[in-house]
């Protein structure tokens, strides 16, 4: 089943495709034009020589041809793509080297030209975040007043030690200002990183995603690292042969990097299109869709998709949904609210489901919420789960899941919460009732007192035990974000 709601086919990511055809009810193309600009990397003025692995064009190898004129350009790449495909919508990207440096008049005038021609409904300017005026700045806000405008800022990683070597010549205090000010004017903001940067570890590239989750983006471009001919990047890997990346490698990582991703970031590329005959590393590379679907089966694989990293509760569902059958037996040993209850009971249709809480509360909220749902399959206990071998002894050996979601009622008292030792009770006594493939869920909150303690009990009692199985999930490194434990029963 695919979880991932920005998805009408097996991506279990937030495609390009997907985004347009929903936001302007059809196919969009992309025409990539070469507009003749600098950059400030390569003049001077912020540095010379430009980024190391940038090709002599300006990393716009399937813009226009630059001698043409925009609308030329523009024809041009229409004919061919009509061969292809069917669309009459368009977006014009602004794609080779520095597309905001120039004075003001020159943007206007160049802007302004393909927004003439017929069914272009947008702009994409690429760019660097040093780059852009407050002038130019006023004239993008106003610009996307009037068409679809995003803007496309080059990032390539968050690593200060990485931009460095790669000669970025900006911060990323530069860029994530540069971030802000765009969204200030509510412009569309795409981000490209760069995986494989030399010396780079998986979990640095992990971070650089991180970093851009937290910021108001609306869409990344995620490229694999090309060495090019002719570039200062061949130089370099001829003298140190520093590690590329395999294509496992790869998409091992960027399927890592789709589930820290927010869900809501639309992924304009997922791998690198370089021409063949420019390409020194990875060879890989030249095989686009096979990458692609390689991206695709490993999520599958993983029962994964862009944002599970979201909340620990997507690894729950992950298990439950793996574990448990339309007729089994299962067990909510805190019921709250009465959400995990529900959650179970629409996978164990023909079961029952036993649930524990020790308020009142509790059991009229899930009553409420189980009864709209019009469920009937389920026996509510007002009383502790310490209590939970006494009150079904009958069911030993036959439970298929128990589930512990530890803590106080969301939205109830505080005061009242999960306490240690009755937990440690209740997750012993649980563990007699499974059958032979039962498992436990429990997750533990360490991020408040109570919590914490209840975690160190509880990471003592199965430690202790030799005897026990039990495997630990984390999705983030947030030491007082709530985590999962799993506790399957040793034959
Ligand atoms: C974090 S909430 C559970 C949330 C719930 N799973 C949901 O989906 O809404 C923890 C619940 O455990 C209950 N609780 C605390 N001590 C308990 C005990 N000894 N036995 C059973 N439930 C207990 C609390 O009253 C609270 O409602």
């Amino acid at each position: 089943m695919n979880h991932f709601k920005y998805s009408d086919n097996n991506k279990r990511y937030y495609t390009l495709d997907y985004y347009y055809k929903h936001k302007f009810n059809s196919k969009v193309f992309k025409v990539s034009l070469n507009a003749g600009f600098s950059c400030p990397n390569l003049d001077g003025k912020k540095g010379t020589g430009g980024c190391i692995y940038c090709s002599k064009i300006g990393s716009g190898e399937f813009a226009g041809n630059v001698n043409d004129s925009l609308e030329k350009q523009f024809y041009d790449v229409l004919k061919v793509m009509k061969k292809k495909w069917d669309s009459n919508k368009y977006i014009a990207y602004f794609q080779a080297r520095t597309n905001t440096y120039a004075p003001l008049h020159v943007l206007k005038e160049k802007y302004e030209s393909v927004l003439k021609l017929p069914n272009v409904i947008g702009l994409s300017i690429a760019t660097r975040p040093d780059a852009i005026s407050n002038e130019c700045l006023d004239y993008l806000e106003e610009l996307n007043n009037r068409t679809y405008l995003t803007v496309e800022l080059g990032l390539q990683t968050i690593h200060e030690k990485t931009s460095i070597l790669i000669n970025r010549c900006h911060s990323l205090d530069c860029f994530t200002n540069m971030v802000k000010e765009l969204r200030k004017r509510n412009i569309n903001v795409v981000v490209h990183i760069i995986n494989g940067l030399p010396y780079e570890t998986k979990e640095m590239m992990i971070e650089t995603v991180k970093y851009l989750n937290r910021l108001d983006i609306q869409g990344i471009k995620i490229h694999m690292l090309h060495i090019l001919k002719d570039t200062k990047l061949y130089e370099l890997y001829k003298q140190e042969k520093f590690h590329v990346l395999s294509k496992e490698e790869y998409v091992d990582i960027v399927c890592d990097q789709l589930e820290n991703l927010r869900e809501d970031i639309v992924i304009h590329r997922i791998t690198g299109d370089p021409k063949e005959d420019d390409l020194v590393e990875p060879t890989w590379l030249t095989k686009k869709f096979g990458v692609l679907n390689e991206i695709d089966k490993e999520l599958k694989r993983r029962d994964t998709y862009q944002g599970f990293n979201k909340t620990i509760f997507n690894k729950t569902h992950q298990i439950i949904d793996k574990q448990v059958k339309q007729n089994d037996l299962v067990v909510d040993a805190t019921i709250g609210n009465g959400y995990d209850s529900l959650y179970l009971l629409n996978k164990t249709t023909n079961g029952f489901l036993f649930g524990f809480d020790i308020q009142e509360e509790a059991l009229n909220n899930t009553n409420k919420l189980l009864k709209e749902n019009n469920i009937n399959n389920y026996k509510l206990f007002l009383k502790s789960h310490e209590y939970i071998l006494d009150t079904l002894k009958e069911y030993e050996n036959k439970i298929s899941l128990v589930i512990f979601n530890l803590g106080y009622l969301p939205n109830g008292n505080k005061e009242i919460t999960t306490k240690s030792d009755s937990t440690l009770k209740a997750i012993n006594n649980s563990y007699k009732l499974l059958n032979n493939k039962g498992i436990i869920l429990i997750t533990v909150y360490p991020g408040h007192k109570e919590g914490k303690i209840e975690e160190e009990n509880l990471l003592k009692l199965l430690g202790n035990n030799y005897k026990d199985k039990y495997k630990i999930y984390k999705n983030t490194d947030n030491v007082k974000a709530p985590y999962l434990i799993e506790r399957t029963k040793v034959k």
